[in-house]
């Protein structure tokens, strides 16, 4: 692998990065949306959306290039840049969509590189094999085998600057991802697509697709930039960069905008349904959904993908900012709050908390805990860790949600969700989480696993805990040792 790829900051195991694409001899920040160009048929010009979205890169498909009666001479003559009028970074795809959609394609990995090259192509993908969620494990494993030959070959054929995709595959097999990731990580190629998620994100898979991306993390060394490709929907973006993705490419934008759907960051919506744009971009602000409606086909689907890149950059831009800020997390949930499959992919997020902990920064902005999925966060799952390094002294010791008590050694305080710590890391990140009056019960079982992680670790010492009456199913996790107060008065 090339050293193309720098992390300025994490966020869970999001990133704001810079990609380095040194045959374009540009710099490409990350999180970075590539917006799919068809190059017969292009209602938004990659000049446009150089100019007025600001868009640093972009992707392509050399395999309708390279069998395009009017357009193979042209692009090998002038070149994909001057071709298409763009003087961003071009990634080429090779064809692999094809053949997943259409079962052949009639080129090999060498010739399409080479091909990609000679049209000057910024980053090269070789004929990996997308195997569909649910496959035979056979067929999977097999399939990998193949695409793993491929990434070799890549590898192997001389392709000057060109950097070179390496994608994971391994259907819905965790194992395999994360085998495949390693493997490709060995390959020496430069940037990792995880493929064939397609499929996934169509049905509202989002959880299988937390887990197959975190798996194919997993396999990949930190320091590796991920594509996850043929992402195109914005209420999904803020959730794949928290699990370490880098790059989305959208052909949706467009395809949506064909059939009269807007996007927003929650959802999609068909034009014949709305009132009101809720959207203030260019478009929705200078045009009501009437008007549009009654629009020619054509001006229509330019107002309706110009729409769908606004919000997408937009929604970018917002998760660019979150990571700066340190709230990356609290904004996932809010897309998670949009739709119930992305409240499952938020779920499935949090059951890989403790690696999303590995990256993320100890101290953020102010810890919001929002809903019972927040008591998951890997904030929560170092703090308890922590535990295990801290000790209380004396033999007696109070842990409270109330007041120190002079009848103990030591009075620790207690905060849902991350449970018991000395008074003296009261105003250390997260500590000084903003925490709603009305918590929910697993905020206190959060609590609960943290008070006895402390108590399980001292077993010479004695513990009380004073509680704000909390629930019977986080005081079934205090172990029975522990002496309990209910500070509401109660037993
Ligand atoms: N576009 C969307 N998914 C894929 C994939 O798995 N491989 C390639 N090469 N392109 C894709
Ligand atoms: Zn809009």
């Amino acid at each position: 692998m090339t050293d193309v790829f720098e992390v300025d900051r994490y966020d869970a195991a999001g990133r704001l990065g810079e990609l380095e694409v040194p045959r374009a001899g540009v710099t490409v920040e990350t999180p970075a949306l590539l917006p799919v160009i068809n190059p017969h048929l292009q209602t938004v010009t990659p000049a446009q959306l150089e100019s007025e979205f600001g868009a640093e890169i972009l992707i392509t498909n050399s395999y309708v290039l390279y069998g395009s009666e009017d357009l193979r001479e042209p692009v090998e003559e002038q070149g994909l840049h001057d071709l298409l009028d763009f003087s961003g970074a071009i990634v080429t795809d090779s064809g692999s969509f094809q053949l997943a959609e259409y079962g052949e394609i009639d080129v090999t990995t060498e010739e399409i590189l080479d091909f990609q090259r000679r049209i000057g192509s910024d980053i090269g993908t070789p004929v990996d094999i997308p195997t569909p969620p649910d496959a035979s494990r056979e067929q999977a494993e097999d399939e990998l085998g193949t695409t793993q030959d491929r990434l070799a070959t890549a590898a192997e054929v001389e392709t000057g600057d060109m950097l070179v995709n390496a994608p994971v595959q391994g259907s819905t097999y965790t194992d395999l991802r994360e085998e495949a990731g390693a493997h490709a990580a060995e390959s020496g190629l430069d940037v990792f697509p995880v493929g064939a998620v397609v499929p996934m994100m169509n049905e509202y898979r989002y959880a299988e697709l937390a887990d197959v991306v975190a798996a194919a993390k997993r396999g990949l060394p930190e320091s590796a930039p991920v594509h996850l490709f043929g992402a195109g929907h914005p209420m999904m973006f803020a959730l794949a960069v928290a699990l370490g993705c880098d790059l989305f490419d959208s052909a949706a934008y467009a395809i949506y905008a064909r059939d009269d759907r807007y996007m927003t960051v929650r959802t999609t919506e068909h034009l014949e349904d709305l009132d009101y744009f809720p959207c203030s971009c260019p478009v929705c602000t200078s045009h009501t959904p009437a008007e549009v409606r009654s629009l020619g086909a054509d001006e229509r689907e330019r107002l309706l993908a110009e729409h769908n890149l606004h919000v997408s950059y937009g929604e970018l831009r917002t998760i660019k900012q979150a990571i700066r800020r340190g709230d990356l997390l609290e904004l996932v949930e809010a897309r998670a709050r949009g739709h119930p499959a992305m409240l499952d992919g938020y779920r499935a997020l949090l059951d890989h908390a403790a690696q999303l902990e590995e990256t993320d920064p100890v101290s953020k902005d102010t810890f919001f805990h929002l809903s019972g999925e927040s008591a998951r966060r890997p904030e929560v799952v170092r703090h308890r860790q922590r535990l295990d390094r801290l000790d209380p002294r004396g033999d007696s010791v109070l842990l409270t949600e109330g007041d120190a008590h002079e009848d103990f050694d030591e009075c620790w305080n207690v905060l849902p969700p991350f449970g018991p710590f000395p008074r003296e890391l009261a105003d250390g990140y997260p500590l000084t989480a903003e925490v709603p009056e009305r918590l929910d019960a697993p905020a206190y079982e959060a609590a609960a696993a943290g008070v006895a992680r402390l108590v399980d670790a001292h077993s010479d010492t004695e513990f009380t805990l004073a509680h704000d009456d909390w629930p019977a199913s986080a005081l079934a996790g205090v172990p029975d040792r522990v002496d309990l107060w209910n500070l509401r008065g109660g037993e």
